[in-house]
């Protein structure tokens, strides 16, 4: 039984989506949240320029005393996930897009992906991608511009349907039947992106995976919070941002658990 908090970060406020589906199925679990919106996007940041910014969150989250670190970021998985393992003495959870899924499930045989450019350019991506995807037509699209508005809040304006109706719907003429998002932003777009695509196209993003793995590896660890189930005490989630508090407080304001969202400089 170990109390300690799951640490999560991300280059923004996109990794919530990734944080509400861990709160799901881990509900006794302590959980501190970073959102490094200042430094967002990462997709469009060199390799090394990454590395340095997960290092730091990752080393905010362990002087909080986490006991594991989600990188809720599929840049800094892609990136920095390797260095961040060989570094530091906790487990480290990654987002990979949800390729092998999409792969086989596929009957039209195309698949398309969305991530950013950092993650479609690199190494673990492509090792992924080409290891699942042999039969398969995959059309990778980057789609540059999408998170500085999810950041800004702008989830419903013109500016970025335009930008999503660009970037998917040619992959319409290639036949795909599901759509990988490979990016922890993009689930806030689900919605829009499906009344382009229409209904025939599956939507596919690693949120669940995600929480699945992260709680294999907390018993494989004997690192679970059993304690919450026979205290009346309910589990603390901690919400920072070094901007945007508001725009975080509203996109998980939905959620049915007790938390504080806070402004804090790093
Ligand atoms: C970004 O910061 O560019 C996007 C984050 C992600 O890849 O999940």
């Amino acid at each position: 039984m170990n109390t300690q908090p799951i640490g999560l970060f991300d280059s923004g406020i996109g990794g919530t989506s990734i944080w509400k589906e861990v709160i799901k199925l881990l509900p006794n679990e302590n959980t501190l949240y970073l959102a490094d919106s200042k430094n967002a996007p990462y997709g469009e940041k060199t390799s090394d320029e990454i590395i340095a910014l997960s290092v730091k969150n990752t080393e905010y989250l362990l002087s909080k005393g986490c006991k594991l670190i989600i990188v809720a970021c599929n840049t800094a998985t892609t990136n920095a996930i390797d260095y961040l393992r060989a570094t530091y003495n906790v487990p480290f959870i990654g987002i990979e897009p949800a390729i092998k899924p999409a792969a086989l499930f596929s009957k039209t045989g195309a698949i398309g992906i969305l991530a950013t450019k950092g993650t479609l350019s690199s190494k673990l991506f492509e090792k992924t991608a080409n290891e699942y995807t042999k039969n398969i037509t995959k059309i990778e699209q980057d789609g540059e511009g999408l998170v500085p508005l999810i950041e800004a809040g702008k989830i419903n304006s013109p500016q970025l349907i335009n930008l999503l109706t660009t970037y998917l719907k040619p992959m319409l003429n290639f036949n795909i039947d599901h759509l990988v998002l490979g990016c922890t932003h993009y689930p806030y777009l689900i919605p829009q992106i499906q009344k382009i695509l229409g209904e025939q196209v599956k939507i596919i993003d690693s949120g669940e995976a995600v929480a699945k793995q992260t709680k294999a590896i907390l018993e494989k660890n004997n690192l679970l919070n059993t304690l919450s189930k026979s205290a009346t005490k309910q589990p603390t989630h901690q919400l920072f941002s070094n901007i945007n508090i508001n725009i975080l407080a509203q996109l998980i304001k939905d959620v049915p658990v007790q938390y504080t969202v806070e402004k804090l400089d790093f």
